[in-house]
């Protein structure tokens, strides 16, 4: 008799590396695993991956009983008509030697006829805040970010899923798809992995040339002026982030906001995010941070 493992799941080997471009198959040896008890922590990409990645695929190893998948799959469905598609990198061979590294145990890679096959439609609507922000400059980009979460979360069925607050507002919306489509998969949020100068990981840094670079720590910079101006409320921080910003002519910026951590309008005192958006050349980059609006909160007593 085969052993109930193998009748389940006949081709997966806890501690290997599988990779799987069929949305069939990723989901067969999923529902296998959790036919038997096992939790799913799933953390999805567009690959190029960098240690911001990284640290999302080890939150998720770190999660005790479950099995770790990997999505890498650039989201045709996201990207505007003049934005960089085609030119997105692609380094799969490498995305994959990083997934081995760090002992992801399925990678899921599909193409983008088997995400979207012919007659494909229907896409989920974002809400209001899908027109706020990084909306407002992307017309339905939340749409694709939605619509393609959905789709992975209905192929791999996570238990958890990790998403960074580098992308602050697809984390919130994420949440919010969650939450209002009674979905089961808990969504958990991981900081924004910097280099040592406060540039945030993305992997759109490889299009900066070396002066853009320069002008690219601008946007860490003008969060941790904005936040240090909290005590002010939510104008002081927005001008002392925009100063500094506007110190960096080659930079062009979409957006400084400032907004309570749900996005909606911040208050006058209390937990606050900072939001910021620039081009720089052709390369559009986005930051944020949390911070303190109005006084300071009373220290804890022991
Ligand atoms: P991608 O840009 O590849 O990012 C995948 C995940 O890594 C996202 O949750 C993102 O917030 C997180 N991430 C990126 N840079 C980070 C950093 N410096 N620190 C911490 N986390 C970071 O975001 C997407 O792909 C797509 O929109 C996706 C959710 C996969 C849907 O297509």
């Amino acid at each position: 008799m085969r052993s109930p493992e193998l009748t389940t799941a006949p081709q997966f080997t806890r501690g290997r590396l599988h990779v799987h471009s069929s949305p069939q198959e990723v989901a067969r040896v999923t529902r296998a695993l959790r036919a038997v008890g096992t939790k799913i922590a799933f953390v999805p990409t567009m690959g190029a991956l960098h240690a911001g990645h990284r640290e999302l695929i080890r939150r998720a190893r770190n999660i005790p009983n479950t099995v770790l998948v990997t999505s890498i799959f650039v989201n045709p469905l996201q990207f505007g008509p003049n934005e960089d598609l085609s030119r997105y990198p692609r380094p799969i061979e490498k995305d994959l030697e990083v997934c081995s590294d760090e002992r992801v145990e399925i990678v899921f890679t599909p193409g983008v006829e088997d995400m979207y096959p012919p007659g494909s439609q229907v896409q989920v609507h974002p809400g209001p805040l899908g027109d706020q922000l990084e909306g407002a400059v992307r017309p339905g980009h939340f749409a694709g970010v939605l619509t393609v979460v959905n789709k992975l979360f209905n192929i791999v069925r996570p238990d958890y899923a990790m998403f960074g607050e580098k992308d602050y507002q697809q984390l919130t919306l994420v949440k919010q798809m969650v939450k209002d489509l009674d979905m089961e998969t808990r969504v958990l949020g991981v900081p924004t992995v910097r280099e040592s100068d406060g540039l945030a990981l993305s992997s759109r840094n490889v299009y900066l040339t070396e002066p853009q670079r320069q002008s690219a720590v601008a946007l860490s910079a003008a969060l941790t002026a904005g936040a240090h101006a909290g005590r002010g409320g939510a104008e002081a921080v927005q001008k002392a982030a925009q100063e500094v910003l506007a110190a960096h002519p080659d930079l062009d910026v979409d957006y400084v906001e400032v907004r309570s951590p749900d996005l909606a309008a911040p208050p006058e005192r209390g937990e606050g995010r900072l939001l910021v958006a620039a081009k720089v050349g052709t390369t559009r980059l986005i930051d944020n941070t949390a911070l303190w609006l109005g006084e300071p909160p009373e220290p804890e007593q022991h």
